[in-house]
């Protein structure tokens, strides 16, 4: 079996669930269920043996032990983070606490039991780190993607914390010879994302004939790859990955932002006209920008192609039309996650824009 952290969430959710509909190995998914993670995302697993769900936290050292103790599993997937820039911004500390120590302490009790596992089966065994291309900082017009060697510039307390976390992953291997693998990815986007991100926000916003909050000029670029397409890349690199390396993971979609946002509007236009004939473009608001925003990310996914034969799935063209039939068709799952606490973060964050 395989221990995945942070299965509650948007990418770890989907994997998961994309793991077992196309596996029988069971998968013990440890998440604290922070305001990010959500049980009902995981709801069609409900009474399938092979999903164990157990609340806790990464940083939860004798839990994460007993874990490894009890199911022995071959492979951890490493998603548990805080996610979100906008909120590393307001306040890092869940960040450093979760991102950095708590991806130690996770390090610490994966070698512990690894080091104690017969020589083959630790030749066997994968510690496969969820990363970002937030790492790599900012990119110039016109400059060339992201590759794995490029230098590490992080600019928000979120891509910090992340880098930390990839150095400390490296660091395992190096020095203690953990089999780890890193994989940096691109914005991901998709069904079950939270509405705190840009594409679900935008599609949430919208229906509720709310204003589309876009940040400063909106002519921030990032490269855009649909989720299942992530999970794809993340089972093949758990697979064939050589121990060591990092990945990046891409889909060869740079877009702006405003065109993004333009790009859901038509679709809504499309599939659930507004009933006054109006296009939801009119609802576009640009907003005070976000502090250090990041210009432009853009991945070269080359390295993961030629070695692993991968290669995203999905279009953007298909990848946006899908996710919006899905949140047009899944109004209850954003009902649900629209609690006090999501409120409460919209109105103080949206206020002071
Ligand atoms: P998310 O915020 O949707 O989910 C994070 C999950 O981790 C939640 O279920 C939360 O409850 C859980 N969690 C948080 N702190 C925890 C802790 N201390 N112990 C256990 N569980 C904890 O995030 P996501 O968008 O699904 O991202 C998953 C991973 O992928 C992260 O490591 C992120 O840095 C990385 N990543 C995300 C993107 C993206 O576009 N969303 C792109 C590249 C990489
Ligand atoms: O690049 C990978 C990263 O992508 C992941 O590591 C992060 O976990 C994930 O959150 C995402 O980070 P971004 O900051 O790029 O994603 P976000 O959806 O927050 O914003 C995307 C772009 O849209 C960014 O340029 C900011 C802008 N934006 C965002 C929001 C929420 C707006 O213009 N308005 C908004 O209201």
């Amino acid at each position: 079996m395989i221990l995945v952290t942070g299965g509650a969430g948007f990418i770890g959710a989907n994997f998961v669930l994309d793991w077992l509909a196309l596996h029988d190995e069971p998968v013990i998914n440890l998440d604290k269920l922070t305001y990010a993670g959500n049980p009902e995302t995981l709801s069609s697993l409900q009474g399938d043996a092979r999903h164990r769900f157990v609340q806790g936290d990464i940083g939860d050292s004798a839990l994460v032990s007993r874990l490894m103790t009890e199911y022995r599993p071959r492979a951890v997937v490493h998603f548990a983070a805080e996610s979100h820039v906008d909120r590393s911004i307001h306040g890092a500390e869940d960040f450093i606490q979760t991102n950095i120590l708590g991806t130690f302490r996770l390090l610490e009790a994966v070698r512990t039991h690894w080091s104690a596992l017969p020589a083959s089966h630790k030749a066997d065994f994968r510690f496969l780190h969820v990363s970002t291309d937030e790492v790599y900082g900012s990119l110039a017009p016109g400059a060339p993607a992201f590759n794995e060697t490029h230098a590490y510039e992080p600019n928000s307390p979120y891509s910090a914390s992340k880098a930390a976390s990839d150095h400390l992953v490296r660091a395992w291997h190096h020095t203690h010879g953990l089999p780890v693998l890193t994989t940096n990815c691109s914005n991901n986007y998709g069904p079950f994302h939270f509405p705190e991100k840009l594409i679900p926000l935008m599609i949430v916003n919208a229906l509720a004939g709310k204003p589309l909050p876009v940040y400063g000029d909106g002519m921030q670029v990032r490269d855009w790859l649909y989720v299942k397409d992530h999970c794809s890349a993340i089972r093949r690199v758990l697979e064939a990955g050589r121990v060591g390396e990092t990945y990046n993971v891409g889909g060869w979609n740079e877009k702006p932002n405003i065109e993004i946002v333009h790009t859901i509007c038509a679709l809504l236009d499309d599939l659930r006209p507004r009933a006054d004939g109006a296009s939801y473009t009119t609802q576009i608001t640009h907003v005070k920008d976000r502090p250090g925003h990041d210009r432009r990310y853009a991945i070269d996914a080359r390295k993961l192609e030629a070695e692993l034969g991968w290669k995203p799935a999905e279009t953007f063209e298909t990848g946006i039309r899908k996710t919006v039939q899905w949140y047009l068709e899944h109004g209850d799952w954003v009902a649900h996650v629209q609690s006090g606490a999501y409120r409460q973060w919209i109105t103080s964050h949206y206020e002071a824009a």
